[in-house]
């Protein structure tokens, strides 16, 4: 009987993956940590083999700490680090240089150029992105450039791209498969997301060849089948998606309106605008959500660069507290007679500001300000920056947005940030009762593809709630600490130039 899903989490810093039961109850979980390589500043790198060697040995660690056969398994999910770009030599199998990764700023005058030349509406017209060395294209364009005999061996069709997804579709089938699905796809800026295709205009524009290119898969499909060598029988990969919209999918956000908000080192919100492809004008990007029966769905996607990583600061930086769980008890003594700010503009600015020059800063510190008040300000800064991306998303699509937000990861667990954080955005917030919603969002994709798993209205009624978080601040307050908090944002913008 095959009774369990294998969901692959190829993330930034570590590789997890859950074998899930019939119930979507983990029954086995591997987890390992790489090494991030930072060979200049602003510059980040995954060695390749890395992230392949630790997602065969935490797959193996899954199956085996479950004490299960790979007969047992109907079919795998992956859900990935998303845009970080990884280019491999087909006659080797080898990549030709170590993965660049979505925080890598190398591109960044490559990215300048583009927009001063005037191709950001072009860009954000079929791609739904800003020009930005985030996303994978510039990324692809600096190998070629700068890896000895690359572009040679690209325009003769001997090198292939991929993300984070292709690349793990490609090793864990010996190589037979060179694919990736359609999330991941929209997050190379080179792809057409109003049908999912690659863009003739944009691979000129970027000078990447064509034959690079995996083939671009719905969600759920045919991935290819495992080489019998891994795991003793082959297994089918039945369902990929990029981290966060995975994360949509295992808070079952599937109805246009809702919201799911992912809170780690940073933060992504994503809004469901169902089958509306809607052009932010508000500096949020336009996203595929996922494509499970033909129709696209999008999202609207706003992200944060420090929501977690404020909390680490506090622990690693400053020395105030000995564990991040510290921070909810210190920020409920906070004076409340004190108005502190901190802008955790540490890497620039993300949504909606994309401001790379903005700098941290702390505002309103008096002699009696002290650990707790600073413990609070890290807190409500995550806030903070959440109604800044909801504030976007509402005028990007007025009276669509729903009225509450369904939150995941590591901070989601701190009830005290949760209360302010419904409280601040003045909408209900939802905590499911799984720890796993990115994991199991790719499981389902895989479940449902292998008919084990029931439809999106079934999983959907499977979604239940820890704890809602009710808004309890009043509202002149509320607008009250939003307009301190705007004007400390303002004061940080640029100020690293
Ligand atoms: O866009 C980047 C995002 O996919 C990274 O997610 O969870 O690996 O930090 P994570």
């Amino acid at each position: 009987m095959t009774d369990f899903i294998l969901a692959i989490d190829q993330g930034t810093t570590s590789t997890r993956s859950i074998l899930f039961d019939r119930s979507y109850k983990a029954a086995g979980v591997g987890q390992m940590e790489f090494t991030q390589h930072f060979p200049q500043s602003g510059w980040v790198e995954h060695e390749a083999e890395d992230l392949w060697t630790t997602t065969l040995e935490t797959a193996r660690t899954a199956i085996s700490k479950a004490g299960i056969s790979s007969e047992q398994i109907a079919a795998i999910g992956i859900t990935n680090q998303r845009e970080t770009a990884l280019v491999w030599d087909k006659r080797t199998g080898k990549a030709i240089h170590k993965a660049i990764v979505w925080q890598d700023r190398r591109t960044a005058g490559h990215c300048a150029r583009l927009r001063d030349e005037g191709h950001a509406d072009l860009v954000a017209e079929r791609t739904g992105l800003l020009i930005d060395p985030y996303f994978s294209a510039t990324k692809i364009a600096w190998l070629l450039d700068n890896v000895s005999g690359a572009r040679e061996a690209a325009e003769a069709g001997h090198l292939a791209f991929g993300t984070v997804d292709s690349w793990l579709v490609y090793k864990l089938t010996g190589g037979r498969r060179h694919v990736i699905d359609v999330t991941n796809a929209s997050r190379t800026m080179l792809c057409n997301i109003g049908n999912a295709t690659w863009d003739d205009d944009l691979l000129k524009l970027f000078n990447i060849p064509s034959s690079m290119l995996p083939e671009i898969l719905s969600n759920i499909d045919e991935f290819g089948t495992t080489d019998p060598a891994l795991f003793g029988s082959p297994i089918a990969i039945r369902g990929v998606a990029g981290d966060q919209q995975a994360a949509v999918i295992g808070q079952a956000c599937f109805r246009p309106g809702m919201m799911k908000s992912t809170y780690g080192t940073g933060c992504f919100a994503l809004l469901n605008t169902g089958t509306d492809r809607v052009a932010s004008k508000n500096r949020l990007l336009t996203t595929i959500a996922y494509r499970l029966d033909g129709d696209i769905h999008y999202a609207l996607e706003g992200s944060i660069f420090i929501a977690g990583a404020a909390v680490q600061w506090l622990r690693d930086g400053l020395k105030m507290i000995g564990e991040a769980s510290e921070t909810a008890e210190l920020a409920a003594k906070a004076d409340p007679g004190q108005r502190v700010y901190l802008v955790p503009a540490f890497t620039g600015m993300g949504a909606p500001w994309w401001d790379a020059e903005a700098r941290g800063a702390m505002f309103g510190m008096t002699r009696n300000t002290g650990p707790a008040e600073f413990a609070r300000a890290a807190l409500e800064s995550v806030c903070f920056q959440t109604r800044d991306l909801l504030g976007a998303m509402r005028k990007d699509w007025p009276g669509q947005a729903d009225t509450l937000l369904r939150v995941d990861g590591g901070m989601s667990a701190n009830d005290w940030t949760m209360q302010r954080l419904a409280d601040i955005l003045g909408v209900a917030v939802d905590r499911s009762t799984s720890t796993e919603v990115t994991a199991l969002g790719a499981a389902w994709l895989a479940g449902h593809g292998a008919g084990i798993w029931p439809d999106q209205q079934g999983f959907a009624a499977e979604w239940h709630r820890d704890r809602q978080f009710t808004p309890a601040m009043d509202a002149s307050n509320r607008d009250e600490l939003l307009a301190g908090w705007d004007s400390a944002v303002r004061c940080t913008l640029g100020f690293g130039k």
